[in-house]
């Protein structure tokens, strides 16, 4: 779908990739709906994006049925129509092992990545199903397709997003709405610290690797959108570890144990 004159959802729109990629959408021609659950970084993102209305900002937690349900509303009222949704809020959970972690990470982290994505999901495909075209864009992780030591519950959360994704994908193949699957690998956003997931120096999907700038990943983000791909792999860390785990599961399991070992947990 060409995002030129289409409206936009984007979750997490105040920081990292979501920052990123509302203001790239802006760049390609679409309206933008940025939502987040941190004011002030919607503040700051509608401060840079200087796009007069062709930007609106909800604060919204995704995870809060009732508040997702008041969207589509919002979003008509102030563009008219909602042509894409592009579900990029997630959070991680503390460097824990499952045997430690406790429920109320557990449930914060489901609640979000997977909850939160269903909620937004479900509540805007009716709207999506109206328009000429449509699209939604789920954000993984390269962790929903292979296991991260102390990031199983964040892991499993993705692997749901996946999943969910797939199943739409296949739902949606007769209609007007395109279905996209992005899974980043190691990126360099503040995520750990936005997350509440403790002070550590490596990063969240990639053991302290090099990292993708958000700016690259949200670029190929959206030209996986108007390519109208259903898998966009977001990084060399991705695609490589995609291809590992192919061809040698258990080896790739282990690589990546291997390098788990220098975080802290
Ligand atoms: N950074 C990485 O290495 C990496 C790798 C793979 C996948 N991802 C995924 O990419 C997505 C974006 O991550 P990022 O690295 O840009 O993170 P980030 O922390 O920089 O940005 C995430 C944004 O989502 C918002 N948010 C968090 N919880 C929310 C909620 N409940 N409701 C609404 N907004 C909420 C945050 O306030 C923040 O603005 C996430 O889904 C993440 O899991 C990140």
């Amino acid at each position: 779908m060409k995002l030129q004159e289409k409206v936009v959802v984007i979750t997490g729109g105040g920081n990292g990739m979501g920052r990123e990629l509302v203001l790239q959408a802006l760049k390609r021609g679409a309206r933008v709906a940025a939502l987040d659950i941190r004011q002030e970084s919607l503040d700051e993102v509608a401060s840079i994006a200087n796009a007069g209305d062709r930007l609106s900002t909800h604060l919204a937690n995704i995870a809060e049925r009732d508040r997702v349900a008041e969207l589509p509303d919002e979003v008509i009222a102030h563009h008219g129509a909602v042509d894409c949704i592009i579900n990029n809020a997630g959070i991680i959970q503390p460097f824990v092992d499952v045997s430690e972690v406790g429920f109320d990470i557990v449930d914060r982290v489901i609640n979000v990545n997977l909850h939160g994505t269903i909620n937004m999901t479900k509540t805007f495909l009716p709207h999506l199903l109206k328009r000429p075209e449509g699209h939604v864009l789920n954000v993984s992780s390269m962790g929903g397709f292979i296991p991260f030591p102390g990031q199983s519950i964040y892991g499993a959360a993705k692997a749901g997003v996946k999943l969910l994704t797939e199943g739409l994908y296949a739902e949606l193949l007769e209609t007007n709405v395109g279905v996209s699957i992005a899974m980043p690998g190691a990126i360099g956003t503040d995520i750990v610290k936005n997350s509440g997931a403790g002070d550590i120096s490596a990063d969240a999907d990639g053991g302290g690797h090099k990292t993708l700038a958000p700016a690259d990943a949200a670029k190929i983000m959206l030209d996986g959108i108007e390519r109208n791909r259903f898998y966009i792999y977001v990084g060399s860390d991705a695609k490589f570890m995609s291809f590992l785990r192919r061809i040698a599961p258990q080896w790739a399991v282990r690589f990546i144990q291997k390098q788990m070992k220098n975080i802290a947990r």
